[in-house]
Parts: structure tokens; sequence; C-alpha cells
């Protein structure tokens, strides 16, 4: 889709899958961080904010934040929660300001909660908005959903190195190859570097995987030690990609209970983008072939415990840790794996490759 030029556009299946894992993850979040944030207050950054609203859907970004930011279950703590929204377009940022303020009117809004919407560039704005809020005394969750091409790598290291702090950026390779021959220098504002222009040298099938590969690279580089990665995929075929960075596993566990929860968002599909074997699959209808592979992978080269094959399944896959199980009881059903020693709990049991498996 070209970016649009009016006021309000109408919500695409991917902004409603964004929407509804976005909804999951923060109803998670805020309640966990406003708890655990008391002395500091935490912040949700939202960059590219948008009007507040779709000419379909009164759902947004914005909107989403605020319903989350003012559950009891988070304003029962008293904790500084501040809500920070940066729109480059000024109509979009006033239309936002009406609808929130139509929405969650500021004279019904809980004490403690701060709602700031700038109008500006967020590359220009990020570091004065947040101060202005005290917000890089405490954790800050940035959703940085542009376009796809407009994330600046500097905004991403900061949050980065923020404590507690975390990111979930939207990208869109087709524009990278589309612009890696010319003068555009959005890619070096979003990378870091030029490297990626090598796209440009690279057979079709290998583009999509090289920018994959030097973007998450880009996220561990900014000081996230995991980034959670996959392809959004709807029916008309276009796809984009969501990268999710943190330094918690809780995180990263309640991320994925989102993802997997992202149902009734007709058409969506989901691809690991680290395996360029697997089929885009449905997330009603799954597909663990690619699971059992991984795990028969895995144990090719040395035996594992059922927490290792569990965390690699949370940081390396698209697949949560509560499948690991299932998919090692089918393999030992089907003879590819066997026991290879008890252990004092389920955790502990050591797996490793059937004899007829290594043979193979
Ligand atoms: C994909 S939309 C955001 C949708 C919104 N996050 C939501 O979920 O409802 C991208 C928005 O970013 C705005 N935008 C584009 N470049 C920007 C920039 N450099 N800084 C801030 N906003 C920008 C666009 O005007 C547009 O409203």
């Amino acid at each position: 889709m070209a970016a649009p030029t009016g006021l309000l556009w109408e919500r695409d299946p991917h902004t409603e899958a964004k929407h509804t894992l976005l909804r999951r993850y923060l109803s998670a979040w805020f309640p966990i961080m406003s708890k655990q944030f008391r002395e500091t207050g935490i912040t949700f950054f939202d960059g590219f904010a948008g009007p507040g609203e779709y000419t379909n859907s009164k759902e947004s970004s914005p909107a989403i934040a605020m319903e989350q930011a003012i559950r009891d279950e988070v304003t029962s703590w008293r904790t500084q929660t501040r809500l920070v929204f940066v729109e480059k377009n000024r109509k979009r940022a006033e239309h936002l300001k009406q609808a929130l303020e139509t929405r969650f009117s500021a004279t019904t809004r809980p004490a403690g909660l701060t709602v700031k919407v700038y109008h500006g560039k967020c590359g220009d704005l990020y570091e004065q908005a947040i101060a202005d809020v005290d917000g890089w005394n405490g954790p800050v969750f940035a959703n940085l959903d542009g376009w796809g091409a407009d994330t600046h790598y500097e905004i991403v290291q900061r949050i980065a190195q923020q404590p507690s702090s975390e990111v979930l950026v939207t990208f869109k390779d087709q524009f990278f190859i589309r612009f890696a021959e010319g003068k555009e220098k959005s890619g070096e504002l979003v990378f870091g570097h030029s490297d990626w222009r090598s796209v440009n040298q690279l057979s079709t099938a290998e583009k999509k995987p090289f920018l994959f590969n030097l973007y998450r690279k880009a996220l561990y580089e900014a000081s996230f030690n995991y980034v959670l990665t996959f392809e959004m995929i709807d029916e008309g075929g276009q796809s984009l990609h969501l990268f999710f960075g943190t330094n918690n596993t809780v995180a990263v566990e309640k991320f994925k209970d989102g993802l997997w929860e992202v149902d009734g968002v007709s058409g969506q599909r989901f691809r690991d983008p680290r395996d360029p074997n697997q089929m885009a699959f449905d997330i009603l209808k799954p597909d663990f072939g690619p699971l059992e592979s991984r795990i028969l992978k895995l144990l090719g080269e040395r035996d594992h415990t059922m927490a290792e094959l569990c965390n690699d399944a949370l940081l390396e896959t698209i697949y949560k840790k509560a499948h690991v199980k299932p998919a090692v009881d089918r393999l030992l059903t089907q003879e590819k794996v066997e026991k290879a020693s008890t252990g004092r709990s389920y955790d502990e049991r050591v797996f490793r490759l059937a004899a007829q498996t290594r043979l193979l």
C-alpha cells in the first residue's frame, strides 16, 4: 500500500493484526511495569502516532495505549504513567489530540497519567519529548510504527540503552530493495551504515533474508539481548516485518503469547523470516514441521535438555515454549528422538537423536 496522503485512511488487515498484538502485549506491559517501576514512572512513546482513528475503525495505537494505561490494575499502583505521541503531519496530530480528548476526556483521566501530543518528526523530537515528561527516568516502550523505512537507528540505540526499555519497529524490505541504487538516504538512517546497499548485488531470493538479518543484527548491536521478528503476510501477499527488541525473557514470552493470540484477523498469515524454507501459516492452523526440524537439527549437534529446547524455541523461532513438549512427544512416538536421561524434573530431561535418525 502506498503511504496515504489524506487525514484518515482505511485500516488494512496488517494494521488490524498489529493492533491486536499491541493490545495483547500492552495489557501485560502496563500492569507489570507500573507495579515494578513505582519510583521512576513508565513511558509509552508512539513515534509515528497517526491521526488516532481510521475511516473504518476507532482503533489506533494511541487509543490502545490509552485504554490499557487507564485500567484499574494499572492506575491502582499510582505510578507516573506518561504517554507521548509524535506525528509529523499537522492535521493528523491535531486530529489525534481531538480524538483522544473525545474518547478519553482530560477531566476523566486518572491522576498520574500524562498525555502529550507533539507535531513534528520523530527523529527530531523524541529526545526532548520524552525528557519533557521525565520519561528518561524510567523504562520506555517505543512503538515505532512508521511506513516501514523511517525509524532512525539512533532512536533504537537510545531506547536500547535505557534500562528495561523496549522497541517495536515496523520494517518493510520492499522500500530498501527498490531504492538501493538511488541517492535516497533513508536506509543509512535506518541501519546506521550503508551496508544495506549491497542488497543490490544479490539475487531476488537473497534480498529479503539479507535485509532482515542486517536489521536484526543492528538491533543486537544497539544492545538488545533478545530480538523477536516475524513477517506478516496479508491475503494480497503484501508483507511487513515486525521487530521487537527487549532485554527481558518474560517480555519475549508475553510478546509471543500476544502473537499466537492474534486470531480473528482474517487472512493474516505469519512466517518466521529466519527459516527461508518455511511456508507462511495461519496462526489458527499452525504448521509445527519447522519446529520439529529445528529440534532434530539441535539434537544432531548434541544432546539437549527440555529446558534448552524450550529456550531455543522461545528466542530463536516463531514458536512458544509450550509448543516444544508436544513436538518432542511426536518425535519420540515416531522414534526419531529418544530420552538420554530422565533428569530430576521434566525441564532437566535430556533428549538425543534416535540411533536410526543419526544414521540418516
Ligand atoms: C503507519 S502510520 C501510524 C499508525 C499508528 N501507529 C496506528 O497504529 O494507528 C504512520 C504515521 O507516521 C506519520 N509519520 C511519517 N513520518 C513521520 C516522522 N518522521 N515522524 C513522525 N511521524 C511520521 C505519518 O504521517 C503517519 O500518520
